[in-house]
C-alpha cells in the first residue's frame, strides 16, 4: 500500500473545507470540475430511467445501448471503425486507469508518462511494481513533450506508454506530429500498448482534438479512456468509459465483476442521452470556459512573479511562479492560509510540475477575479 500515491485536489479541498468550517472565506480553484449543473435533458433522461426500472443489476461491461452510442460516437469523432463490443463502460473513467495498469502491466516493466500528469498515472505505476519513466513536458515546448527524449526512453522493458491531451494540469495539447512520433516508435511492437486519456477531448479552444488511435495500425495497440465527467458536468455521475481491443475488454469487464460487478443502470441510461442528445449545453460550458480562460490567464500575467501560457485545452491555469522566489508547495500552502485561495502545487503531478501551480477556471469569472486580487496582493507582500 505504501506504493500507491493519491490526488492532492481531494486533500487540499479537505484543508480548505476545514479553514471554512472555522469561518474563513476560501475561494476554490483546487478541483478540476466544472461549476455547472448536468444539462436538464441528461438529468430527465436518468429519473425516466429510474421509473422504466434501470435499478437492477445489468452486464458488467455496460448497457448495449450505452455501448452502441459510444461506439457510434468514437467511430465518428475519431474517424475510425469501433464496434460496441470494443467498448467497456466503468463508474467514472478512472477505473480504466486501473484496471488497464492491472491488466496488463507486470513488475519490473517501463511505463511511459508525461509528467507533469494526471497524477493517478503515477500512482498506479509505482502499485502495481512498475517502472514510472516520465518524459517532461517543457513549458517553452508549449507543455508538449520533446520527441528525441521519448525516443530515447522507448526500451525493450517499455510495456506502456501514458498519453493526455488535452492535458491536466498544463493544457497543452499534442499535435498529430507528436503522435506519430509515438506510433513510429510502436508501430513493431505488439508487446507495448498505449492508455490515451481523451477525457478532454471537447474542452479544445484551439484547433481539434487529435488521437492516436486515428493513425494508420494504432487501433488494437491504444486502450482509449473517456467519460462524462467534464464534457457534460458529470462528475457525481460516476460514468466513464474506454475503448479498446475486444479481448482486452473481456478482461477489463473480468475486473469489474470482480470489483463493482456493473456501472450504475440508470446513470448509463443518462449516458446514452448525454452522446444521442442536443450538445448546445455542453457546447455553451465550453464557451464560457474560453472567456474564464482569458480572465485567469491575463490576470495571472499581471502578477509580478507570475507568468502563465494560455492553454489550449481543458481547463487549468499553469502558471510558472519562479518569479516569487518560493517553491510551489509553500507558494499554494501560503495562498490557502494566508489568502484564502485554494490552488495545487504542480509537483501534486509529478517532479516536473516544481516551479508552477495548477489553478481551475471551472469557476465564474467573479470568483476568478476575486482569487487574481487575493493572489496579487499576497504575493506583493512576499
Ligand atoms: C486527465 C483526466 N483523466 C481522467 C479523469 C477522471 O475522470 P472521471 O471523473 O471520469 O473518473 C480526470 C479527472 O479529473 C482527468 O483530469
Amino acid at each position: 500500500m505504501d506504493a500507491l500515491g493519491t490526488e492532492t485536489a481531494f486533500e487540499v479541498l479537505a484543508k480548505a473545507k476545514a479553514l471554512e468550517k472555522k469561518g474563513k472565506d476560501i475561494v476554490h480553484l483546487e478541483i478540476g470540475e466544472p461549476d455547472f449543473d448536468t444539462p436538464k435533458n441528461i438529468k430527465e433522461a436518468a429519473v425516466k430511467a429510474l421509473y422504466a426500472g434501470y435499478t437492477h443489476y445489468v452486464a458488467a461491461a455496460g448497457i448495449p445501448e450505452l455501448r452502441e452510442a459510444i461506439a457510434e460516437y468514437i467511430s465518428k469523432t475519431r474517424k475510425i471503425e469501433v464496434t460496441p463490443e470494443e467498448v467497456v463502460v466503468t463508474p467514472g473513467a478512472k477505473p480504466i486507469m486501473f484496471f488497464s495498469m492491472l491488466a496488463l502491466v507486470n513488475p519490473g516493466e517501463e511505463v511511459l508518462n508525461l509528467d507533469p500528469g494526471f497524477p493517478i498515472f503515477e500512482s498506479l505505476i509505482n502499485f502495481v511494481g512498475a517502472k514510472y519513466v516520465p518524459i517532461p513536458l517543457k513549458e517553452e515546448n508549449d507543455f508538449r513533450f520533446d520527441p528525441e527524449y521519448f525516443k530515447g526512453k522507448m526500451t525493450d522493458k517499455v510495456k506502456m506508454i501514458v498519453l493526455n491531451s488535452p492535458e491536466n494540469p498544463t493544457g497543452g495539447v499534442l499535435t498529430r506530429e507528436d503522435l506519430k512520433v509515438v506510433a513510429d516508435c510502436i508501430a513493431n511492437r505488439d508487446d507495448v500498448f498505449v492508455i490515451s486519456d481523451e477525457m478532454y477531448d471537447n474542452i479544445i479552444y484551439e484547433g481539434e482534438h487529435e488521437s492516436i488511435a486515428s493513425l494508420p495500425g494504432m487501433k488494437e495497440k491504444i486502450l482509449l479512456l473517456d467519460g462524462f465527467s467534464k464534457t457534460y458536468a458529470m462528475t457525481g455521475w460516476r460514468l466513464g468509459y474506454g475503448v479498446m481491443r475486444k479481448d482486452i475488454v473481456e478482461k477489463i469487464a473480468q475486473l469489474m465483476v470482480n470489483s463493482n460487478s456493473c456501472t450504475c443502470a440508470f446513470t448509463q441510461m443518462a449516458g446514452v442521452e448525454a452522446l444521442t442528445g442536443p450538445q448546445d449545453e455542453s457546447a455553451k460550458m465550453v464557451a464560457e470556459f474560453k472567456k474564464r480562460r482569458e480572465v485567469i490567464i491575463s490576470g495571472l500575467n499581471n502578477i509580478e512573479g507570475i507568468t502563465c501560457k494560455k492553454p489550449r485545452g481543458a481547463f487549468y491555469a499553469f502558471p510558472n511562479i519562479t518569479g516569487t522566489g518560493m517553491n510551489c508547495s509553500s507558494l499554494s500552502d501560503y495562498l490557502l492560509n494566508n489568502a484564502g485561495v485554494a490552488v495545487l502545487p504542480g509537483t501534486s503531478f509529478g517532479e516536473y510540475g516544481e516551479g508552477y501551480l495548477r489553478l481551475s477556471f471551472a469557476n465564474s469569472v467573479e470568483n476568478i477575479k476575486k482569487a487574481l486580487d487575493r493572489i496579487a496582493e499576497a504575493v506583493k507582500n512576499l
